[in-house]
């Protein structure tokens, strides 16, 4: 094992210049103008898990592809390890308020900027380079390893259900290994115990025939604009509470010892929100702030579009307005019941002269970590070996969909170990990643391979 680490450190130069050049590839899976790159960076890390040992595929889908690479030497005794990544990423306009230029990684006061940096090429990245440390010193791993990687999550992976369908037997492990989020704070290994799910809408609101004189017509119709407005209103309560009949009728009641866990963090209200530059937090009362950023569900307009936005006035009433609406979900809610839920509560509020239309964009189910049991013990002690402190249990505010769908289609429990920091942007400009979190990353997940050989499956 020592090897290994030794491996790690000496190579670390080579490793990030490898990430820059993974990192230089615009994988934007929402545009298809970036198709092309998208591919190409497929092809790039399934080069680079060949180079690391592994045998590897890149396997096409209706979508962008899937690249698959696997290693089975360590013989049916030992555990099957399923690791899971992305390697496509958001969009990064607004440009302008990029440092540097989002695909142009640049290293500054220990972070590497660029799109991707921790969201998630560098962390899956650094999956790749544990995997090389152990085959490259000892020439084997200590667990059976199936490496997949998506091009498509932050597109909500459309592909993905129906890939693992199709591929069960190949894709069978004992644990499911994810490093797609990040720690509590800097020098502070984290565990997940839950991510949140997502169900996205368009609420359409049609009106008139066509946009009309507001001098003319005001005050004799619906305007879709105001209609819409109270539409969004009708979605809370003024306790912050979702009103929506029935939308809390799944909301599991988390027990207390999660509870008292999460009030046990070194968090500040203040600190936090001082960094949000606001006068003021807000949210659901009666529950804490981490308790409402992790297992609280939320409801949040994402865009607005209505009338005339542009220079100057313009007296017209809309005939149309439209606002995308999401919904965090927590366990035990599904995307496609609050999707009901929705639809009769739209019914209910819908005034005559208008007609409302809803769109589903993308939907994902929550997820509640099994956080006992050896494959948890075993995360739990690689990270305080490789940073010298026991892990604290943290929630995730965001959503990963496959996680659940994993566990249920594969038998298998999902380990969630990130190495993002607070504050580094995820989906922003400025997206980093911390050079010391890239190698200590990298160290944790060799000994954590290393600990779940020892499990023997
Ligand atoms: N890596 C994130 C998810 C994440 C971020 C989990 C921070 C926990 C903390 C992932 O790439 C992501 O952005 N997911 C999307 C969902 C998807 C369906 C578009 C999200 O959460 O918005
Ligand atoms: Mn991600
Ligand atoms: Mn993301």
């Amino acid at each position: 094992m020592s090897d290994t680490l030794t491996f790690i450190e000496a190579n670390l130069g080579r490793f990030r210049e490898e990430l820059y050049d993974f990192l230089r590839i615009p994988s934007i899976s929402a545009k298809s103008e970036f198709d092309a790159e998208t591919a190409r960076s497929a092809q790039w890390l399934a080069e680079r898990m060949a180079a690391a040992g592994l045998e590897v595929e890149v396997l096409p889908t209706e979508g962008h592809p899937v690249v698959l690479g696997e290693w089975r030497g360590a013989g049916p005794d030992a555990p099957t390890v399923l690791i899971y990544g992305h390697y496509d990423v958001q969009p990064p306009e607004p440009l302008q308020l990029w440092t540097s230029p989002p695909f142009e990684p640049t290293e500054r006061d220990g972070r590497i900027y660029a799109r991707g940096s921790a969201d998630d090429k560098g962390q899956l990245y650094m999956h790749v380079k544990a995997l090389e440390a152990h085959l490259a010193t000892s020439g084997s791993l200590p667990v059976n390893v199936v490496v997949l990687a998506e091009g498509e999550e932050e597109i909500g992976s459309p592909n993905l259900v129906p890939f693992v369908d199709a591929n069960v037997e190949r894709l069978a492990c004992d644990v499911v290994v994810i490093s797609d989020t990040g720690m509590f704070a800097e020098g502070l290994p984290s565990l997940l115990f839950s991510l949140r799910g997502l169900a996205y809408f368009e609420i359409h609101v049609h009106g008139a025939r066509s946009d009309l004189h507001s001098g003319e017509f005001g005050g004799a119709l619906k305007n879709p604009g105001n209609v819409l407005s109270q539409i969004i209103a009708s979605l809370h309560d003024d306790q912050g509470r979702i009103a929506i009949p029935g939308f809390y009728d799944d909301v599991l009641e988390w027990d207390t010892t999660t509870r008292e866990q999460i009030a046990a963090l070194p968090h500040s209200d203040e600190e936090f929100r001082e960094s949000l530059e606001l006068g003021a937090l807000a949210g659901e009362q009666g529950f804490g702030t981490l308790e409402r950023l992790w297992i609280r569900p939320t409801c949040d307009v994402n865009g607005l579009l209505c009338g005339y936005t542009e220079e100057g006035a313009k007296t017209v009433l809309p005939n149309h307005a439209m606002a995308k609406v999401s919904f965090r979900l927590v366990p035990q809610q599904s995307d496609a019941n609050v999707k009901e839920l929705l639809e009769a509560h739209l019914r209910e509020v819908t005034p005559a002269g208008v007609t409302v239309e809803l769109k589903e964009l993308h939907g994902g189910r929550p997820w509640k970590a099994s956080v006992e049991g050896p494959y948890f013990q075993a995360a739990a002690e690689a990270l305080e070996e490789a940073f010298g402190t026991k892990p604290v249990p943290m929630g995730g505010g965001g959503s990963i969909p496959i996680v659940v769908e994993f566990e249920e289609r594969l038998d298998a429990p999902a380990l969630l170990v990130g190495f993002s920091l607070p504050g580094c942007n995820l989906h922003a400009p400025d997206e980093w990643l911390s050079v010391e979190n890239f190698e200590k990353g990298i160290g944790s997940l060799a000994i954590l391979y290393e600990k779940l050989g020892a499990t023997g499956g």
